[in-house]
């Protein structure tokens, strides 16, 4: 009893159904959805979630998010013993599904991360770029559908999910390097076919889609991982959130980007095809060409919660801060010294302050219609580095970086960001500050 009201105090969502009934539409059933809370770990500034995984249950797992991740793997060495754990064999239809490379096997005695004939997986650490070897296995976890959803509160515990358990014992201390203290695994929502959303929406039948919105900080609750479609309702914004998606299609690169993969294989990371970015409304010069995704894989632009700030490549870059700067200058911002990895730094005493943050030039990122933009404003586009410094929250990925644009976490905050597979589009809010809303909760019961 005392784990489920903890659950559900970390899981639901209070207002759906009083919002739906004084919506008074009795034939309009209320899409079923599942709902994970967003948290930021103030030290990395990595945004990761809690779940329970196993039986008993109430084992509680902290996962930092990562879009790009292809599956869950979490360390399975301490405080794991789950009775309902089953290793899912090399060779079979699941190993297949999951993409499993090989056999593994264990000397030590048995136990979840060491068994024989096991289904080889290949989880990454993308903060300290380490590659192990890990078992698939299949158990119960806990995600706690939204109030009001149609699907049963039985459902809250998902049988035969697909993970993969690392048993960190054999190996170096590696493993967990530079991930947000206290988390012990990683939850992928990339397009595979055992990525949480895709195996939660297939397990009920539900849309293959799901949203994202990333807190800029939990002092006022948690942010949202909505599975299964919407409507979405983020107080005190009293409509569905939905409704002010401006949705563009997701692109497949075919070349993957995955740390191992096989030969022809797309990837399976989100990209979305930006065809120009503008600054209070001018076209940033550089070589648009940067921005199309090559034969080899190159270029273009995708989402990334593993990066903090949006990386660009040098070119972009460099266009970017000069045009900001001469933008910033027309405004009477003041600019000071460069502070470390940020080329354009400002006295935040020169920058009035509006309801979407900092009063800067806005950042445009614009699609093949010219008219349908993401605009990243001040709460989006600067950063606090110091007393009165404000620097503008983009760095340099190098002439050589792969992906031209990786957008980064900090220009997600805020924003509600649907990606629906079935249909491959991308919905965003741009800054639901505009909206008096953020994607900071409590949700209570
Ligand atoms: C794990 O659980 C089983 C019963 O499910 C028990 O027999 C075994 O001793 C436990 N192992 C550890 C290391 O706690
Ligand atoms: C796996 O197989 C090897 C070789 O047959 C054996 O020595 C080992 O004990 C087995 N491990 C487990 C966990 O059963
Ligand atoms: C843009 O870059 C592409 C690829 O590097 C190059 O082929 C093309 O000539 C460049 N265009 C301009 C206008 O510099
Ligand atoms: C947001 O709040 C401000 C003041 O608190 C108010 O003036 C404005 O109309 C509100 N905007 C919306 C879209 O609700």
């Amino acid at each position: 009893m005392a784990t489920t009201t903890i659950a559900l105090f970390l899981f639901s969502i209070a207002f759906v159904s009083s919002i739906s009934s004084s919506n008074a539409q009795p034939n309009k059933q209320i899409q079923s959805f599942f709902h994970l809370p967003v948290k930021i770990d103030r030290a990395t500034h990595q945004y990761y979630t809690t779940t329970d995984i196993g039986t008993p249950e109430s084992n509680y797992f902290d996962l930092v998010i990562h879009l790009g991740g292809q599956f869950l793997w979490f360390d399975c060495n301490t405080g794991y013993n789950s009775s309902t754990y089953h290793p899912i064999k090399c060779g079979t239809r699941k190993c297949k599904i999951a993409k499993g490379i090989g056999c593994v096997g264990c000397n030590g005695p048995l136990k979840p991360g060491c068994t024989n004939n096991t289904c080889g997986m290949s989880p990454y650490n993308p903060f300290n770029n380490f590659l192990v070897s890990g078992d698939l296995g299949e158990d119960r976890i806990g995600v706690f559908p939204t109030e009001g959803a149609t699907v049963p509160l039985s459902a809250a515990s998902v049988p035969h999910f697909l993970s993969v358990c690392v048993d960190s014992d054999r190996l170096s201390d590696n493993l967990l390097g530079r991930m947000a203290k206290n988390t012990k695994g990683i939850v992928g929502l990339a397009r595979t076919q055992i990525a949480l959303p895709t195996q939660l929406a297939l397990t009920f039948k539900l849309p293959n889609r799901f949203a994202l919105c990333l807190p800029s900080s939990t002092k006022n609750g948690f942010g949202d991982l909505f599975v299964g479609g919407g409507p979405y309702f983020l107080l005190p914004y009293t409509k569905d959130v939905s409704q002010l998606l401006v949705k563009v299609p997701l692109v497949i690169n075919p070349v993957s980007t995955a740390p191992v993969f096989s030969d022809g294989e797309p990837s399976d990371e989100y990209f979305i095809d930006v065809k120009s970015i503008k600054i209070d409304g001018e076209v940033v010069n550089f070589n648009t060409s940067l921005l199309s995704i090559h034969k080899n894989g190159d270029g273009g632009t995708k989402l990334s919660t593993i990066n903090r700030y949006t990386m660009l490549h040098t070119s972009i870059y460099k266009a970017l801060v000069n045009d900001f700067v001469k933008k910033a200058a027309a405004k009477k911002i003041a600019r000071v010294a460069s502070v470390g990895r940020f080329g354009a730094c400002f006295n935040s005493n020169t920058i009035a302050r509006i309801i979407t943050g900092p009063a800067v030039p806005n950042i445009d990122l614009v699609f093949l219609n010219e008219r349908v933009h993401w605009r990243i404003s001040g709460a989006n586009s600067m950063v606090k580095v110091g007393k009165n410094v404000l620097c503008l929250a983009f760095v340099d990925g190098g002439e050589n970086a792969r992906t031209s644009i990786v957008i980064g976490g900090h220009q997600m905050e805020n924003n509600l960001l649907e990606f629906d597979l079935a249909s491959s589009k991308l919905g965003f809010t741009s800054s639901l500050l505009l909206h008096n809303t953020s994607c900071s909760h409590f949700r209570l019961v």
